[in-house]
Order: structure tokens, then C-alpha cells, then sequence
């Protein structure tokens, strides 16, 4: 099948690109390589150098033709999305909406993408399930939000299915230190380099870390499947910060110094993710243990430091 992925050069999208190259599929990845690499990018796929927001999609999708549309491109900085929330918005929303129209334009069957965890906010009830109500503590998280507000309506007005994936924190190898889930990647640097580490807030706020094959392994069940609506994508197990740092220090054989500072804005305490709707309508289960996805990703941030 034809299958476009957008931000097939960054962290999550290489991976799925792999993947879906490996399953045989025509892939053609779209990506302006703003924080992604040309080298990521999977020798068998075709690569355009291109902004989502460029008017030029439209004839990129009319000659592709894509059965499929994986969107991973967006700006995913949570703390960026504070400072410069119109650029937030425009990437995750106005670059949505480009890829909503040429999609439609040319009957693509299913359109599948991220939302995030921080789209809940600071819920007190965990695990967070899907029909919660969520409350964005970030610009960020309200154009997540608002994306699954988007895709709704495409659906009910324009007949696009559509998967939109409520991500956790998602690691592994190739991930930059920027995006939402970098804490893994900037940890496992540091502690190879044997530098010291800085905790925004106490080290006891709590994340549900999932390995980038887990959620690769959820995007692939969402093709073949005829479900549509949100999903959690997680493991639905927390872990404080400082038991992650304890942890790398394990894997390492090493400690370092741990710099505790103010929590930042728009950071959430605790986030647990239920995995009960994927694992029913996507048949998904998460494989990779943290002890052995963080062994694989530290390894990897080591060997290409
Ligand atoms: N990593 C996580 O823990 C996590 C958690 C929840 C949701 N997500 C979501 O998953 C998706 C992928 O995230 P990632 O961690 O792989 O990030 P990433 O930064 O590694 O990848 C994003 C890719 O999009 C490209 N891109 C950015 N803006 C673009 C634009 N305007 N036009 C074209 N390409 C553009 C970048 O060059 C990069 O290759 C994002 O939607 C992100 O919000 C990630």
C-alpha cells in the first residue's frame, strides 16, 4: 500500500517507517528536518524535504496517492509551546488541517496520529482513561487536544477514519533531547558522560514510559484494524524520575549528581495512562520491559555520543 508518513525523519516517525518498509509498503516521508535527520530516514522510502504547512502537499498527495496517512510531524516541545504558543499552533494545527484537506482530497482510507498525555492535565485520577475530560496544563496539550476535536469532525463530516493515539512518554534509541519524552535520551547522556543531572521539581513525579517499538507495534495494529476514535498508547506502569535515574545508574554501573530545581511550567505531576481500550480494540501489549528498553536506549546513547 501507499503509505505517507509525516516526521518519518524524527524519533517515533523512523521507527514506524522501518516498520512499515519492512512490511512491504510504498512509504514516502514528508519532513522538514527541524529537529529530525535525513539519516534516520529508512534507505527504501522516498524522502521529501517539505513543511506540513506547505500548499505543495496537496499536489504531493494527488501524485502519491496515499491509502494511508501516518502524521508524526508536529513542534512537540511542551516548554516551547509556552513561550512561542502561535508557532505551536500553527505547526500542530494549521499543518493538521493542510494534511486533513489534501487527505480527503484524495480518499485516503485512515488517517493515524498522536495526541499526547498531555492532554489530562493534572487529573487526580489514575489511570487516565480515554473519555476523561482532560484539562491542559500547556499550549501544547490544547493543540493536542484540539487535533482530536479536528479529526473527530473530519470523520463525521468528511467520512476520514482516523486513530488518534494518546502517546505516555515514548523512548528509545534515536530520540532527540528536546521533544516530550527526552528526559530518557538527556539521562541516559548524561549519566555515560558522567555529568551531573538536573530534576525539575523533587524527582517524585511520576511518568508511564513506553519503548518507541511498543507504539510502533500500536500504529501497525491500527492500520489493520477497522476501530477509530482515541487511544491510550502506554504501559500503564509509573515510575518516579528518581527511580529512573537509579535505575540508568544500574544499567551503567555509575551514579552521578542529582540538581534538584523548580518544577517548570506547564509540567504535570503524575501520569498513568490506561491501557484497557487499546488492548481491546487493537489487540495491543506492550512487549518491552523498561529494565530492557532502557538497557537498549542507553546503549545506544553511548555508542553515538
Ligand atoms: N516522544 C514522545 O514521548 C511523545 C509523546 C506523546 C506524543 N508525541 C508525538 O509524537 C509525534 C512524534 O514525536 P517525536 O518524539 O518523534 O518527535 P521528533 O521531533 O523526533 O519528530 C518530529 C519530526 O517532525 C518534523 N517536523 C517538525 N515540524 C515540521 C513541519 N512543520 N513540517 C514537516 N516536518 C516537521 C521534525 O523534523 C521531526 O523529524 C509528535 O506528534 C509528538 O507530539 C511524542
Amino acid at each position: 500500500m501507499n503509505i505517507i508518513v509525516t516526521g518519518g525523519a524524527g524519533f517515533i516517525g523512523s521507527h514506524l517507517v522501518d516498520r512499515l518498509v519492512q512490511e512491504g509498503h510504498r512509504v514516502l516521508v514528508i519532513d522538514n528536518l527541524s529537529s529530525g535527520l535525513r539519516t534516520f530516514v529508512n534507505e527504501q522510502a522516498e524522502f521529501l524535504e517539505l513543511d506540513i504547512r506547505d500548499e505543495k502537499i496537496h499536489n504531493v498527495f494527488e501524485n502519491f496517492q496515499p491509502d494511508y496517512v501516518f502524521h508524526e510531524a508536529a513542534q512537540t516541545v511542551v516548554a516551547e509551546s509556552m513561550v512561542h504558543p502561535t508557532e505551536d499552533c500553527d505547526i500542530n494545527l494549521m499543518g493538521l488541517l493542510n494534511l486533513l484537506q489534501a487527505s480527503v482530497k484524495v480518499g485516503v482510507k485512515k488517517f493515524l496520529m498522536p495526541s499526547s498525555a498531555a492532554v489530562y492535565g493534572d487529573l487526580e485520577v489514575l489511570p487516565l482513561t480515554e473519555e476523561l475530560a482532560g484539562v491542559p496544563r500547556s499550549c501544547y496539550g490544547l493543540t493536542k487536544l484540539t487535533t482530536e476535536g479536528y479529526l473527530r469532525i473530519y470523520q463525521e463530516s468528511f467520512g476520514l477514519s482516523y486513530i488518534c493515539y494518546r502517546y505516555s512518554n515514548v523512548y528509545g534509541p534515536r530520540q532527540g533531547n528536546g521533544g516530550e519524552g527526552g528526559v530518557v535520551s538527556i539521562f541516559c547522556e548524561h549519566v555515560a558522560n558522567g555529568e551531573s543531572i538536573k530534576i525539575f521539581g523533587d524527582g517524585e513525579q511520576t511518568r508511564d514510559f513506553v519503548y518507541v517499538d511498543d507504539v510502533v507495534e500500536a500504529n501497525i495494529l491500527g492500520l489493520n484494524n477497522d476501530v477509530t476514535g482515541v487511544i491510550n498508547v502506554s504501559t500503564e506502569t509509573g515510575i518516579s524520575v528518581n527511580d529512573l535515574i537509579d535505575t540508568l545508574e544500574d544499567i551503567a554501573g555509575t551514579t552521578v549528581t542529582r540538581h534538584y530545581e523548580e518544577p517548570r511550567i506547564g509540567d504535570i505531576k503524575h501520569s498513568l495512562l490506561s491501557t484497557a481500550k487499546a488492548k481491546q480494540c487493537l489487540g495491543y501489549m506492550p512487549k518491552w520491559t523498561l529494565q530492557k528498553g532502557l538497557e537498549n536506549t542507553y546503549h545506544y546513547v553511548k555508542d553515538n555520543r
